[in-house]
């Protein structure tokens, strides 16, 4: 699709191509951002709306010059159906395409291929005979990624922007109660491609929703709420300015009354500029009105409580009669940047975020609804609080959800240029682009409490079209920070090493916090220990979710904790973007960049989530809630169960969530019991003393305490009972090595044969993470080496006793100089066929390493061998447990097939194919299924890292030469 022959502006085309009704070519002319759009605004609830939402006609042509006028008016037989809202890319036309910093075609810009699908919608529609004497307004929400909109073949309105809305006045146009042709042809690549250059997929079509509204001729246009909250006195206030659309110079006397909490204002509206000499014109403030109402003592909005209020807003005539009402939810807050700290309410919040980009496995960028509310549901119930929108407006639908459920949202504008990083944005044709997306996302957005900072965008250098939008956003909007990467980083990017003071001389035209990517905690120490901080830092990406990655979370939390002037950031990122693919023999997989023919592409680079693409947790998003849960609890004395509870929240006391404790032995319950809900002010902390039992341990046995706290009322979020906060503590552990307990069940007749047939060979490799091929390359250092054969690099020492309760296996073995920075040392035991389940004591339940393991607590877990592993996508090494103690093989009867034990602590993983197999795969389809089983006894296992953007793995999470010994019991 891409490499095909470029035009420029200007040239070719057919001679009555109906895009061209608009000007000439204005795909290709950066200047043209829009025609006949209406201004953006707060989008208003109205009752009358009719929804085109559904099948459409359509047909997919393969340049814009190609679109006939036939094809806006005449007839649609034998045209395709296309689903609204839906990517036409999702829907069996034309493929998406995954590019990372590379533009998915040639340049210069503005330069696109001549090859560049256009699809043709049409839609035969009726507005309601109701409608008679109603303004009559078009809402195309999103289009990718240049929207032509005709009338019965008139031409309407024209809007780049993909991933805002395009609205178009049709009054006069269309007629209540008669057909009329609705055409929207989309032109896939453009002059704004180069402009919406992020890391995801490229798709193409109406990923939104399209709707009719009706308005009253004289309506309410626009709304612009300001509603502050004073932290010191906790009044409330409210500023409003009203746009009151009018055709023509508008009536007399009317007037708008504003009721929020029980409180309201009325003020008259002014229409026409005033002309007569004695009016002072300076003070006109154009069509509407402005209304100033205190609200006293309304509770305030944060995340953690996301108080929101009805503000209605009525446009009266002259005679009293109502003639437009809409209602907007408002919450009542302030947000600031002071010193060093971003203040919501006056406190300085914790960022506790994540970037999420719209992504569904089977409709690409047309998220629905549902999907985005159970996302932000799934953020919540991980202890998130704050959602970046990378690297675009989202649908409205995000921030209604956010501002109801409580989380907070850096808004970006859709403005990234990475590969002319340094050179697109500052060329003035694409200046007024930038500020129009800026200005345009800020008009529809502005109303939402959850919206605490505007981002001008990601990776686009800096440039004067930055400052212009900056300060446009400054004067528009004095009540939010504004966030941009590019402020702080240009000389980065310019080849100059930025020293701190550098980054910190430069003015603050276009950011108010530093917000860095992928810095180490090194770093971040760094720069709150030695600068003096000038404002907050909040990493605006950090630990790349790549794979099995986001190793050493804890650290980067602990340095958050320590240092004042570090608030948080967001994780790179949500969702793995993988999409399912139907294969040629009608089955699906999971495919990423290249899967469908896409050049160029950047491979599995999109897999970057936190969750699956179908939302299943990955174990990073596990690790991470528990790092940056809102209540601490640390051991003060353990063994005498005294411990110390902090309360991390903002503004709420612990009282909504209950404790509770429990003591275990090897994962068996000794003791426990309820406490009372503590309400615990946000911010402090208290001693708490359990009454811990103090359990007589067997050789081996550990005692733990384990304090959880959940929730005890259902929440919009959550239900009753769901856990928050918990930490484990070691009390107690006796000297000897761990026995597993007597099998409940007879061991199975195999086993025996297993015994005698286990092989177990060195294992100094395993299947490189994502984070070791891409980012830092020790895969391909360790396949220089020879590491896949560790038994050619150095010999395994291994003792052999049989004792009466079982075989005792002594393993030793020198890992030479040379040998630096290894995946692991053990051993590689091959069990066979027959196993269906394992179960163990140690870390758990889900998989953990070294530098991921904050959130495993030790415990007597069972898995099927499917369930120990994690099917990320791009296969990879996965399913480590740390701190094994014993474990045993079961048939899907549950007889035992094999009991390992006396293990000391050590890093164990199990699965059906060998580290070779699934390096080798690309995908987890070209694993063939088998039963078989592997498991991996490791001395050392390395850490995960989040290496493939970002930090190594830490040092002490690495492995280096040196004599390693590990022993264990079979029976
Ligand atoms: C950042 C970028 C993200 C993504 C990430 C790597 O530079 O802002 O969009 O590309 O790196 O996955």
């Amino acid at each position: 699709m891409a490499g095909g022959r470029s035009s420029a502006a200007g040239s070719g085309g057919r001679a009555d191509c109906p895009l061209d009704d608009f000007g000439p070519r204005t795909w290709l002319q950066p200047e043209a951002v829009g025609y006949g759009r209406l201004p953006m605004s707060t989008p208003l609830g109205r009752p009358q709306v009719v929804s085109l939402d559904g099948p459409w006609a359509f047909t997919l042509r393969s340049r814009p010059e190609d679109v006939t006028r036939d094809d806006l008016t005449g007839p649609t037989d034998g045209w395709a159906r296309t689903e609204v809202p839906g990517c036409w890319t999702m829907q069996g036309f034309d493929t998406p395409q995954y590019t990372n910093t590379t533009m998915p075609f040639p340049g210069p810009p503005p330069h696109v291929p001549d090859d560049n699908p256009t699809g043709v919608h049409r839609r035969r529609v009726t507005i309601p005979e109701g409608w008679r004497d109603q303004r009559v307004v078009l809402h195309v929400a999103g289009a990718e990624s240049v929207l032509y909109v005709h009338v019965d073949g008139t031409p309407a309105g024209m809007g780049k922007d993909s991933r805002l809305p395009t609205e178009v006045d049709l009054t006069g146009l269309v007629v209540p109660g008669e057909p009329f042709e609705l055409a929207l042809t989309v032109v896939r690549w453009s002059d704004a491609t180069y402009l919406e250059d992020q890391d995801h997929w490229y798709h193409a079509g109406l990923h939104r929703s399209v709707v009719l509204q009706a308005t009253p001729p004289v309506h309410v246009a626009d709304v612009h709420v300001v509603a502050d909250h004073d932290p010191e006195t906790g009044e409330g206030h409210l500023d409003v300015a009203i746009t009151v659309g009018a055709p023509g110079a508008g009536p007399r006397g009317w007037k708008v009354e504003v009721e929020v909490a029980g409180h309201s204002a009325v003020a008259d509206v002014r229409f026409a500029h005033p002309t007569k000499h004695h009016v002072n014109v300076a003070a006109y403030q154009g069509p509407g009105a402005v209304v100033a109402l205190p609200v006293p003592g309304v509770p305030a909005w944060s995340a953690e409580v996301p108080a929101l209020h009805d503000l209605r807003v009525t446009l009266l005539d002259d005679g009293g009669r109502e003639v437009d009402v809409v209602t907007i939810a408002v919450g009542f807050r302030r947000v600031e940047v002071r010193g060093h700290e971003l203040l919501v309410n006056g406190r300085p919040v914790l960022v506790k975020g994540v970037n999420r980009h719209d992504h569904d496995a089977r409709r690409g960028k047309a998220v629905t609804p549902a999907s985005i509310e159970a996302d932000i549901v799934l953020m919540k119930q991980h202890n998130l609080n704050a959602v970046r929108t990378s690297h675009y407006p989202n649908d409205v639908h995000l921030y209604d959800v956010c501002d109801r459920l409580g989380m907070y949202v850096v808004d970006e504008a859709d403005v990234e240029s990475h590969a002319y990083l340094r050179s697109l944005t500052k060329d003035p044709r694409w200046a007024q682009a930038i500020l129009a997306r800026v200005t345009r996302m800020a008009q529809r957005d502005k109303c939402h409490p959850s919206i605490i900072m505007w981002s001008l965008g990601n990776e686009s250098g800096v440039s004067p079209a930055h400052q212009a939008a900056a300060a446009w956003l400054r004067s528009f909007d004095p009540t939010r920070p504004l966030h941009y990467e590019g402020g702080i980083t240009e000389d980065v990017y310019s080849g100059v090493e930025a020293d701190l003071a550098a980054v910190l001389a430069r003015p603050r035209a276009e950011t108010d916090v530093i917000a860095p990517m992928y810095p180490s905690v090194d770093d971040l120490v760094a720069w709150a220990t030695r600068s003096v901080p000038d404002r907050p830092l909040i990493m605006c990406e950090y630990s790349h979710a790549m794979g099995n990655s986001c190793g050493g979370l804890d650290a980067y939390w602990a340095a958050i904790r320590t240092h004042p002037g570090l608030q948080g950031g967001f994780v790179w990122d949500w969702v793995d973007q993988a999409l399912v693919q139907v294969l040629a023999d009608g089955t699906e997989r999971l495919a990423y960049g290249g899967d469908f023919g896409d050049e160029p592409n950047d491979g599995p680079f999109c897999l970057n989530g936190v969750v699956a693409t179908d939302r299943t947790p990955h174990p990073s998003l596990v690790e991470l809630a528990k790092v940056v849960q809102p209540v601490q609890i640390a051991a003060v004395d353990a063994s005498r169960g005294l411990l110390r509870v902090t309360n991390e929240h903002d503004f709420l006391d612990l009282s909504w969530l209950r404790p509770s404790w429990v003591v275990e032995v090897d994962g068996s319950r000794v003791g426990g019991g309820e406490l009372q809900p503590m309400d615990l002010p946000p911010g402090e902390s208290v001693l708490l003393t359990l009454p811990v039992p103090s359990p007589v341990l067997g050789p081996g046995q550990a005692a733990h305490l384990t304090l959880t706290f959940r929730t005890i009322a259902d929440l919009p979020w959550a239900p009753a009972g769901h856990e928050v906060a918990w930490e484990q503590l070691e009390l107690a552990r006796a000297p000897g090595a761990a026995s597993a307990p007597p099998p409940t069940s007879p061991p199975s007749s195999l086993a025996a044969s297993i015994m005698d047939q286990l092989e177990s060979t060195l294992a100094l490799w395993r299947a490189p993470i994502d984070n070791e091929t891409f980012g830092t390359h020790h895969a391909r250092r360790w396949e220089e080496l020879g590491l896949r054969d560790g038994a050619a690099l150095t010999d395994l020492a291994t003792t052999v006793e049989d004792t009466s309760g079982g075989r005792r296996v002594t393993h030793a073995v020198v890992v030479p100089t040379g040998l630096d920075d290894i995946p692991r040392v053990g051993v590689r035991l091959h069990v066979g066929p027959g196993v269906d389940r394992v179960e163990w004591l140690g870390m758990g339940p889900h998989e953990c390493y070294s530098d991921r393991r904050a959130a495993a607590r030790v415990g007597r877990w069972a898995a099927t061998v499917e369930e120990w592993s994690v099917p990320y996508v791009h296969p990879q090494a996965n399913g480590n447990r740390c701190g094994v103690r014993w474990l045993r093989l079961l048939d899907a009867a549950g007889a035992v097939l094999l009991t390992i034990d006396h293990l000391d602590d050590l890093d164990v993983t199990v699965a059906r194919v060998p580290d070779d197999e699934l390096a080798d795969a690309r995908h987890l389809e070209d694993l063939a299924a088998r039963d078989d089983c592997f498991v991996w006894l490791d001395a050392r296992h390395r850490g995960v890292g989040s290496g493939a953007v970002g930090p190594d793995t830490a040092p002490e999470h690495r492995i280096g030469p040196g004599t390693y010994r590990w022993s264990y019991r079979l029976s």
